[in-house]
């Protein structure tokens, strides 16, 4: 993680940044202060001639990242996501960003497929196409089985994107350190906590085996949504480095066209995909966190299939719930209520004026509902209200982002599809019927009998805990003697001072 081969890489970075123009974005977005500035600018500048030129078609940002790798490209796209972070200038910038690069050869695929999954190729496939997609993790195959002649799709890691990516991770650590010593306001930021979140992601998505299991626990929640596909994993081959689904055919959603020639029913399409990604959020806790046009298709029978499951989105009961009540209040132009949702859940701070927070959700919703109804967004309210509950001291929360920006890119979907679609109307049904189901009497019986089976299976030992408990409150132990005030200081500066030498040794 240390040493100089991470200083030679960043001042690489730092030069493609310079050349491309990037830097300057960069800095304005993370709002760095002039020491910052004055450092890296006039650390990189005699390397400029090191940095690579890139696209010049392309923005600065995008550009300078494609031009650095596959960790920049995937570390872009993640920023894109987190305009908390890098504003939401930045955050739109690198929304172009594209996931594809030249596919790696055959010969290296078939060695891959040999070494992870023990058999020979031959014995396993009839043919093998060339690759129908690469991007910077893997590549994807059409192949047919040799036992049963089906037809597959073999997804394969690129050769050595592991040990890429780990020494790209290791130099964002140290990026990540350095700016936090120079620049101690971009702490505010955690830079450091957005490479751990970043390595997290990656880290998931180079192994194929979550991916794998993400695909089965999506298709098993999902098997009985009308109108909705998710390709079977093939289990025994697939591995850490290789997935194996039962190929699915179908029309590329984004081409409308296409659609049209094939008969199928865009407004119908625009509704259910709407609708569908609303249940998986709210009904399963488990959603598809990636639903651009390049991951959904539409099959002959006008099923929506969906693939890439690398980036999944879960949101608890109680989150899912708290989240309901808030759209209910919102459809309702409750703001009040919706207020009160977020006091009562502990979202914001109890110090809060409730009638002013009430007052800036109103804000948010009106301008929204008095949209043309061709113009109303699920994702802008979400957006919107965010920013409110952020501004009220409410913590920024990874998945939740991860659902408005899912939400904004399905919504885009559904209106590339139908562009007079009423959202609100095609989402009220999934959310008023969620709010009967979770929170409703027959919800609150629900939850009465867990409760019940769980204080059941505690049954038998219930007599000796009340009587412990008993016995505690009789007799509560000693009050633990106050530390000396002066001893308490000096133990604060010893940890202060391991805490810092670590710190130090690890940033040499
Ligand atoms: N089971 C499948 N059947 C047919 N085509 C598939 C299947 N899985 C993937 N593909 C094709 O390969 C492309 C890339 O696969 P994907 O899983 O999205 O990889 P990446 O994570 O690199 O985006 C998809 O957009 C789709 O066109
Ligand atoms: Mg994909």
């Amino acid at each position: 993680m240390r040493g100089p081969h991470n200083i030679i890489r960043l001042i690489r970075t730092g030069a493609t940044l310079e050349r491309t123009g990037a830097m300057k974005v960069v800095l304005d977005a993370f709002d760095a202060g002039p020491l910052l500035r004055i450092t890296f600018r006039a650390l990189v500048w005699p390397f400029r001639w090191l940095g690579y030129q890139g696209d010049i078609a392309m923005p600065p940002a995008p550009r300078a990242l494609t031009a650095l790798g596959p960790a920049y490209i995937k570390f872009g796209q993640l920023l894109s996501t987190r305009p908390d972070v890098v504003g939401d200038e930045l955050a739109v910038q690198l929304r172009v960003l594209q996931d594809k690069l030249p596919p790696f050869s055959m010969k290296e695929a078939k060695i891959q497929i040999q070494r992870e999954l023990g058999l020979s190729f031959d014995q396993l496939f009839t043919s093998f196409s060339e690759p129908v997609a690469a991007a910077s993790l893997a590549q994807v195959h059409k192949a047919h089985l040799a036992d049963t002649g089906e037809a597959v799709a073999v997804k394969i890691l690129r050769p050595g994107i592991e040990r890429a990516f780990r020494k790209d991770i290791d130099a964002f650590y140290f990026a990540a350190r350095a700016i936090e010593v120079l620049s101690p306001a971009s702490r505010r930021l955690r830079p450091m906590e957005v490479i751990t979140h970043f390595e997290g992601v990656v880290m998931g998505e180079l192994d194929l085996r979550l991916e794998s299991a993400a695909a089965a626990e999506f298709a098993a929640n999902t098997e009985g949504d009308a109108g909705f596909q998710v390709p079977q994993i093939r289990w025994h081959l697939s591995s850490r480095r290789v997935m194996t689904l039962d190929w699915a055919e179908g029309t590329n959603i984004g081409i409308n066209d296409a659609l049209d020639a094939a008969g199928h029913d865009r407004r119908a399409l625009a509704t259910r995909v709407l609708q569908l990604f609303l249940n998986h959020a709210l009904r399963d806790g488990y959603f598809h966190g990636d639903m651009h046009q390049g991951n959904l298709k539409v099959a002959a029978n006008g099923d929506i299939i969906a693939y890439d499951f690398g980036i999944m989105g879960r949101i608890d009961e109680y989150t899912r719930r708290v989240y309901a009540e808030i759209l209910f209040g919102f459809i309702r132009k409750d703001y009040n209520r919706v207020a009160e949702v977020h006091f009562e859940a502990g979202y914001v701070p109890a110090d809060r004026d409730v009638d002013e927070f009430a007052r800036a959700l109103r804000a948010v919703g009106e301008p929204i509902f008095g949209m043309d109804a061709s113009r109303i967004s699920m994702a802008r309210l979400l957006t919107y209200l965010f920013e409110v509950t952020e501004r009220f001291g409410m913590e920024t929360r990874t998945e939740l982002i991860l659902l408005q920006r899912t939400m904004v890119v399905v919504e885009g979907v559904a209106r590339s599809l139908d562009p007079h679609m009423n959202i609100w109307q095609v989402a009220k049904p999934v959310v008023e019927d969620y709010i009967k189901e979770s929170i409703g009497p027959k919800a609150l019986l629900r939850d009465l009998a867990k409760t019940a089976q769980v204080l059941a299976r505690f049954g038998p030992r219930l007599p000796r805990l009340a009587e412990d408990a008993l016995i505690r409150l009789n007799n509560p132990p000693p009050e633990p003697k106050p530390q000396r005030r002066i001893a308490r200081l000096s133990w604060m500066a010893l940890g202060g001072v391991l805490v810092g030498g670590a710190w130090i040794i690890t940033l040499l």
